[in-house]
């Protein structure tokens, strides 16, 4: 008897257990239907925002570390992990990256520059929410300017959410040695041959480089190709309407040649701070990286700008931006969409921008963000960016897919060492197919 009461008893504790539950899940599901007719995406919260980038050590992460402090003090109940994977230009993380989005382990938000690297590599493999009612919500449409949602955008959906501007095409210099040099700073090529020229005469290596991870190098190419071909006609290599054996791009790969014989000898084992050092101290005097380079002489290395570095366009490319933008949005999938549209409206907003690209080197991607917060290189850069013909960077993913990028960077690390500027271009047209 004792044993049919408690066997009764069991069965009715487990109908209770499985009624507990299921009304349980059917809220959640009830929620997500609610949810779903309020946005794209569902909704779901854990209480905590995995932030997948490559923002770790020096000149990077500042920028990232200040935005999780303003998000964590306006959401105390939800945590943040950060996992970030180390590498310049997401050398790395970008591989990490696809192997978790293969295998539907999604971070919450990541790290993805607008531009190609977001359209071919996860939009198109249906991997992202789309954020157009969500942009509506917040009132944002207005508050980035058009060319920037244009690519983040496709098919007339927006994927992701800007953070920054960066500009690809500047060359930062060590303004004691372009002093003690009589130097001035160069607009043309020509100009900066020449100027390469003394400087090495008198016994500086005229141009920093840190290839050890070949997107430098890359960089410095796409640059030359900006200035040979033009933005128009630039953005016409990309979309396939101009081959890689034109001419231009030919007299470019020359150029880009030449540029390397003025480069420091151990380049190979230096990634771009430690290039970034040898400008800081006066070993060389030049150096064309991204301006993420501002912030790590600015923030990281305590220079001041305009006084202890100095900045110019790449040569032949004044006028010219090239545009490198940081984006993050909602990949389909993950369970707590609500905390992660809370950190991306910390991320879209004046203060989260203010409190991130001052600290980044870039300025900010709102069109109404506050200049006061940016140094004199923020300030004028801003004034470029609203002033120049923008095009998409290829070193850093806007202007062709991860495929096209990840073989030009290994053609480039191959010219680096032979200078065989014809295999150099048979590379990149047989390349040309995958962008
Ligand atoms: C770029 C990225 C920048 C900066 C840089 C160096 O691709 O857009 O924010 O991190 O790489 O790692």
């Amino acid at each position: 008897m004792k044993k049919k009461l408690l066997a009764l008893f069991t069965f009715m504790l487990l109908a209770l257990l499985i009624t507990a539950c299921s009304s349980d899940s059917s809220g959640d599901a009830d929620e997500a239907t609610d949810d779903a007719s309020k946005d794209d995406s569902g909704g779901g919260s854990t209480g905590e925002v995995e932030i997948f980038s490559w923002w770790t050590g020096a000149g990077e992460e500042d920028g990232l570390l200040a935005l999780i402090d303003l998000f964590e003090e306006k959401n105390p109940d939800i945590t943040i992990d950060n996992a970030a994977v180390s590498g310049g230009a997401g050398t790395n993380a970008k591989a990490v990256l696809a192997t978790r989005m293969q295998g539907n382990d999604p971070p919450s938000t990541f790290q993805v520059h607008g531009g190609e690297e977001l359209n071919k590599s996860w939009v198109a493999a249906d991997k992202m929410e789309p954020l157009n009612d969500f942009y509506e919500e917040n009132g944002w449409m207005d508050k980035f300017p058009e060319e920037l949602i244009d690519l983040v955008s496709s098919d007339g959906n927006i994927y992701s959410i800007p953070v920054n501007i960066h500009r690809g095409n500047v060359f930062f210099y060590n303004m004691q040695v372009f002093k003690d040099n009589g130097i001035d700073v160069p607009t043309t090529m020509d100009e900066f041959f020449a100027v390469a020229d003394k400087l090495q005469d008198a016994g500086v290596v005229p141009i920093a480089l840190g290839d050890k991870e070949s997107w430098t190098a890359t960089q410095i190419f796409e640059n030359v190709l900006l200035g040979s071909l033009g933005p128009d006609d630039y953005k016409k290599l990309f979309a396939g309407e101009i081959g890689f054996d034109d001419s231009r791009v030919v007299d470019a790969a020359e150029k880009f040649g030449k540029i390397l014989d003025y480069v420091n000898e151990d380049h190979a084992s230096r990634n771009w701070q430690d290039s970034a050092q040898l400008v800081a101290n006066g070993e060389a005097a030049m150096l064309n990286m991204g301006d993420w380079a501002k912030g790590y002489f600015a923030n990281d290395l305590g220079l001041e700008t305009n006084v202890d570095f100095g900045y110019f366009a790449f040569p032949d490319t004044v006028g010219d931006f090239q545009i490198i933008t940081d984006t993050f949005g909602l990949p389909k999938g993950i369970d707590n969409p609500d905390d992660v549209k809370e950190f991306l409206k910390v991320l879209a907003s004046v203060e989260g921008q203010d409190a991130f690209n001052p600290l980044k080197g870039s300025i900010p991607a709102r069109i109404d963000a506050d200049p006061e917060k940016y140094d004199q290189y923020g300030k004028d850069t801003m004034e470029d960016f609203k002033n120049s013909r923008l095009v998409p960077s290829l070193a850093h993913g806007s202007a062709a897919s991860e495929g096209f990028l990840t073989k030009t960077n290994q053609a480039v690390n191959i010219f680096v060492t032979q200078r065989d500027v014809d295999n150099f271009i048979q590379a990149l047209v047989s390349a040309a197919p995958e962008m």
